[in-house]
């Protein structure tokens, strides 16, 4: 297992990159996804802190750093950095599309799944270094702010994501609703992303014309179950010198749990569904997908956490041979397309079985969680760290190799090693 860890700790030292940036006039230091996604991508750099803090913090510190350099004066921190370009990202017509070619093209106008607060309370949990912490917290806090002020139109404390790359999980099959894709051909959803994003490009990414189109309007449960948990750890992180800010960062994220609980919850279907605007009507994007099992990560109702373990547990639904399943197996929409580059349609991922791994030993169910953090392990063991793998057999077709955010795998070798 020792051996499993260097193995990460090299993986993440080859994927670092560093120097000065022509584009943005200064330094950086971050590590990329792997050697195709070059660039910084927000929540793969947040998982990269997660796991380096234990290795290594001053690295961590660094990616960090580096990160939150980006941060606007609203707030905003985008979802993919340019801080180099290589000859052949002219040729990224989604790319383009993502950026607001009015303000920069150095990077895009999304956002990702707010993982940060989390990053940031690991190093903090590995360093003790309250200064650094002091330092930073109003950039994370202003952050989260962000999200609240400009990204929860209708104002009922959830946040809406405009694509479905906002969420990370890019093609995950729930996002077909909203594009009337009843068919669930992959291809139409890829069609369908394309023709946001020009239609967004037309617009400077003007949030307000965003917003009133209702083209992609998702109160998305994966997200809003991040941005709660993260919300969480930065009341955690001033609890260690502010208590009043504890306190009212506390009360803000018991709120958000309080909106999933109510909004998010379907009784009939006994699960988390995401809810897509139009206009003032909402309508649940019925697909079981991995973000439909967020919830269990947060403290929520006996009986939904209940219903949610016996969901995840379900050999004909997301516990296949190698679990969780990315779309639950019983769906029409399910994949798993572990030979093509239509992502998140039934493959396995390390990063969603961290959270819910996490998740499950938080609320007591560590036979479980153990469970999921073997086969993870069995999986990098016997595959290496790669971005997805198929659910049945472990392969990992087109998947990215040497992929940074699968090292959270590593984290399992201590959960297996807890009571
Ligand atoms: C894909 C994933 C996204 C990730 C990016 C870089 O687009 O869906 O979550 O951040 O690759 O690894």
């Amino acid at each position: 297992m020792e051996d499993l860890k260097e193995k990460a700790f090299n993986l993440l030292k080859n994927n670092i990159k560093k120097g000065y940036s022509k584009n943005f006039k200064r330094d950086f230091f971050y590590l990329s996804p792997d050697s195709v996604h070059f660039h910084q991508w927000f929540w793969d750099s947040c998982f990269h802190i997660i796991v380096m803090s234990k290795l290594d913090s001053e690295t961590a510190k660094k990616e960090f750093e580096t990160l939150i350099s980006v941060q606007q004066e609203d707030g905003f921190i985008p979802h993919i950095i340019f801080w180099q370009w290589r000859l052949k990202d002219r040729f990224q017509k989604w790319w383009q599309k993502e950026v607001n070619s009015k303000k920069t093209n150095l990077f895009t106008a999304e956002i990702q799944p707010p993982v940060i607060g989390l990053s940031f309370l690991e190093i903090y949990k590995n360093t003790k270094d309250l200064e650094f912490i002091k330092e930073n917290i109003g950039k994370v806090e202003k952050y989260y702010l962000y999200l609240k002020e400009k990204r929860d139109p209708d104002k009922d404390g959830l946040i809406s994501i405009i694509t479905p790359m906002e969420s990370g999980m890019d093609m995950c099959a729930h996002y077909d609703i909203p594009f009337g894709n009843t068919k669930h051909d992959p291809l139409e959803t890829k069609r369908k992303i394309t023709e946001l994003l020009t239609q967004y490009k037309e617009w400077n990414w003007d949030l307000d014309k965003i917003f009133e189109s209702s083209l992609f309007d998702v109160e998305d449960v994966s997200f809003n179950t991040i941005y709660c948990l993260g919300l969480y750890a930065l009341a955690e992180l001033y609890g260690t010198f502010d208590k009043n800010k504890q306190k009212e960062i506390k009360e803000w994220a018991d709120n958000v749990k309080e909106k999933i609980v109510h909004k998010l919850w379907f009784e009939e279907q006994q699960i988390y569904f995401s809810l897509y605007h139009h206009g003032a009507s909402e309508t649940p994007m019925e697909v079981k997908t991995i973000s439909s099992l967020f919830p269990l990560t947060l403290s929520i109702p006996n009986f939904h956490l209940n219903h949610l373990i016996t969901h995840l547990h379900n050999e004909r639904e997301f516990w296949s041979p190698y679990p969780v399943t990315s779309v639950s197996m019983d769906e029409p929409s399910f994949g798993p397309l572990t030979d093509t580059r239509h992502i998140w349609r039934g493959t396995s991922w390390i990063n969603t079985n961290w959270f819910l791994a996490n998740g499950l030993e938080k609320q007591g169910y560590t036979a479980l969680a153990k469970k999921i953090a073997r086969k993870t392990i069995e999986l990098v063991v016997k595959f290496g760290f790669c971005e997805y793998y198929d659910p049945f057999d472990g392969h990992p077709g087109k998947a990215m190799k040497n992929f940074g955010w699968s090292t959270l795998a590593i984290d399992f070798i201590d959960l297996l090693n807890r009571n």
